[in-house]
């Protein structure tokens, strides 16, 4: 039960008491509208907020790995919370496309994505595809390719439509293109997709997965697009690009960010960007670090209330969005200790909505507070 819940209760109470007094007293004005109030104090208490349920026009997802949809404790925060999920990395080339077999077709290995998408399928829950092109996800004997960049290139082709297609009706969208667009630069980083396919290497594969499947949304995801301005010019210029060929639906920032930054008015310009060209946005991976700098070892009362005013104003700046426009916002896990930044960082942190033991954190409050 959170503060709010048990404050709820305690005025519930209290006007049920003033309730008596004035009955007793026989006040028939007093008396009615003491009990709207207590009606209303009383409904709000019963009812168990979720971060779904406070979302009244987007989808609320969750990164998630083909093990947890199948723990019966993440199962019942997934099912109560949330409406979408992503796969961590089940859905990525690297789970997925395990060679090349004797008459040159794709082998895959469907086992980790089928398990998310068929839990997915049975609770009811949008998938969103994540990511069918990634420089970090390519399978070791990709890399060395030997054939002709024409055969690479009728290979990835081959893929993403297969993927595509396996799961079509299934998946309410696909990031086609993770991360195209180089650090502190606006042009495409190197790539083994550039390499073999040339500069047009992304209008092709979001093209491969519209023929795939005409009505799936298609996604270009990045990360750093608030605060590193020449990425974003760079990213806006392809996805104009690809916008005018007709070919994407929307748009993800990862949103990876710190306890202090980037401010409000950053996030709110940078979704402006999207919204003013009629596309969707989608926060697609928001943790949020309170320990960047290495410089705490426990989780302090001031980082978690400030860690909750982050996640306030991203969530407050989403539900600004206009209804057209707006698509999913989605944590990138569920428990703390799930989180991949601890791994990658090194540091101690503590980036999510719950802790370590599956309890809501202010984060969690900062989240329902800014759709209040
Ligand atoms: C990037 C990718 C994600 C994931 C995270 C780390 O943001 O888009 O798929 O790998 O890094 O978890």
């Amino acid at each position: 039960m959170t503060t709010k819940h048990i404050l709820n209760v305690l005025t519930g109470l209290l006007l049920l008491t003033s309730l008596f007094s004035t009955r007793s007293r026989g006040v028939d004005k007093g008396l009615s509208q003491t009990l709207n109030i207590v009606t209303v104090a009383e409904t709000k208490s019963l009812q168990e907020v979720t971060l779904k349920s406070a979302a009244q026009d987007f989808l609320v997802g969750v990164a998630v790995n083909p093990l947890r949809v199948k723990d019966s404790m993440y199962k019942k925060f997934y099912r109560q919370e949330f409406n979408s999920i992503t796969a961590e990395n089940a859905m990525k080339m690297k789970s997925i496309l395990k060679g090349i077999d004797s008459n040159g077709n794709l082998i895959y290995d469907w086992t980790r994505s089928d398990i998310i998408v068929d839990f997915a399928e049975s609770n009811n829950i949008n998938v969103h595809g994540h990511a069918l092109i990634w420089h970090e996800s390519i399978p070791d004997f990709l890399q060395g390719f030997s054939g002709t960049n024409k055969e690479f290139e009728l290979l990835i082709k081959t893929y993403v439509t297969d993927v595509v297609t396996r799961y079509k009706g299934k998946v309410g969208s696909w990031d086609v293109v993770n991360e195209a667009i180089g650090d502190n630069t606006s042009t495409l980083r190197n790539s083994l997709f550039l390499e073999r396919m040339g500069e047009d290497y992304v209008k092709k594969c979001f093209q491969y997965a519209r023929n795939a499947d005409a009505s799936v949304k298609l996604l270009y995801n990045d990360y750093n697009l608030v605060s590193d301005q020449k990425k974003q010019e760079g990213t806006f210029a392809l996805i104009d690009h690809l916008k005018k060929n007709n070919l994407i639906d929307g748009v993800g920032y990862q949103m990876h960010i710190n306890f202090d930054a980037p401010s409000k008015s950053e996030i709110q310009s940078a979704t402006n960007q999207i919204v003013k060209r009629k596309l969707l946005v989608h926060f697609s991976e928001l943790d949020v670090k309170v320990n960047p700098n290495g410089n705490i070892n426990q989780f302090s009362k001031q980082r978690a209330l400030a860690q909750r005013n982050k996640v306030q104003d991203v969530v407050s700046v989403y539900n600004d969005i206009p209804k057209a426009y707006k698509y999913a916002l989605t944590i990138w896990g569920l428990k703390d200790n799930d989180s991949w930044i601890i791994t990658r960082y090194g540091n101690k942190d503590w980036p999510l909505l719950f802790d370590d033991s599956f309890t809501k954190k202010e984060a969690y409050q900062g989240f329902i507070d800014a759709l209040d």
